[in-house]
């Protein structure tokens, strides 16, 4: 698993441009010789299909990453930018960047006055260019930018850029490996656009409409110095959540899934984050209302150039999808 996640964390695929992290994700599904069946649709979600029985189980993940779209080019060639999803300026300062044509870009900033709060319009990205003709050249006004790619493996600690939300895309991955027969058709979709919005989510949702969802996504942890308070800890098992700024989870999916945790031993915590939301925020407002659930991995850093998590984690969050879908009144009990 953690050679899949060191493929698709370095691999460039900002919200809206996901050609490259999509085309990888179908060479890793096609690798895996499940036979499932394959399909992009109109906004660019991956959706790749077991069929089953007559009911139908979602289970999602998105594959964009934030990143920073070019405005404007000034006569020395400085590039301005606006945020696609959630950046700290703070944490952009001094940041390598990357563009699709593999660019490099260094992020600096203006003067700024006493006690001046840093803000995202006094930062520009340098690629180093002469002039204003030359940065055009190679990243014209639209063009989209992310942290640089790198990967590391530090005993049970993995660190990159954009595990949020790779991490995800990789246990999907290892459920589909480890696939057990089931009888209902499971749609495991890899959507675009979930920094901006929740926007894939919401029309995969709407085109498969399940009878029952399931979100794998990254959320914060409250163990770092001086941390604002959260009971999630790195390493302390995948975080069954139980709401978010977008999302109240299914009491009864929750409990079926901290049911199937406790069944089979799994470490497990329980997840509130206070701000932000994940694809569930859409799914489970779909058509009459789908019953969705989510697991979180315990993240450290999210949405800076250096992203960890703990491996042991994600092994475990593999096997809870996997005991999860061989629950045996998965749909009676809805
Ligand atoms: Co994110
Ligand atoms: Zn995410």
């Amino acid at each position: 698993m953690k050679d899949t996640l060191a493929r698709l964390s370095q691999t460039y695929g900002p919200s809206g441009r996901e050609e490259e992290i999509r085309s990888q994700l179908c060479k890793e599904l096609t690798a895996l010789e499940k036979n499932l069946h394959l399909k992009t649709d109109a906004l660019g979600n991956l959706i790749a299909t077991r069929p089953g029985g007559e009911k139908r189980l979602l289970l999602a993940a998105h594959m964009d990453e934030i990143a920073l779209l070019v405005t404007h080019i000034d006569d020395s060639g400085f590039l301005r930018f606006t945020p696609v999803g959630g950046h700290d300026p703070r944490i952009l300062l001094g940041a390598r960047v990357v563009f699709a044509d593999g660019t490099v870009g260094t992020i600096g900033r203006e003067k700024l006055k006493d006690k001046e709060e840093l803000k995202l319009d006094k930062l520009f990205i340098d690629i180093g260019a002469a002039s204003k003709a030359e940065a055009e050249e190679s990243c014209p006004i639209g063009s989209m930018a992310v942290f640089a790619p790198h990967f590391s493996v530090q005993g049970h600690r993995l660190m990159g850029k954009a595990l949020d939300n790779r991490a995800s895309c990789t246990v999907l991955l290892e459920v589909i490996r480890n696939l057990p027969p089931v009888d209902y058709q499971i749609d495991f979709v890899f959507t675009v656009q979930e920094e901006v919005g929740l926007r894939g989510a919401r029309t995969a949702a709407y085109q498969l409409q399940p009878d029952l969802a399931l979100v794998v996504d990254v959320t914060r942890t409250g163990d770092t110095p001086e941390a604002p308070v959260m009971a999630v800890k790195l390493g302390k098992g995948p975080a069954i959540k139980v709401k978010d700024r977008s999302f109240i989870s299914h009491p009864r999916v929750k409990d079926l899934l901290e049911e199937t945790a406790r069944l089979h031993g799994i470490p497990y915590q329980l997840e509130i984050l206070e701000r932000g939301g994940t694809d569930a925020g859409s799914i489970h407002l779909t058509g009459e209302g789908i019953p969705t659930g989510v697991i979180s991995l315990p993240t450290r850093y999210i949405h800076s150039p250096a992203e960890i998590i703990d491996y042991r984690d994600l092994q475990n969050s593999v096997d809870l999808l996997c005991s999860f879908l061989q629950h045996r009144d998965l749909f009676s009990s809805l």
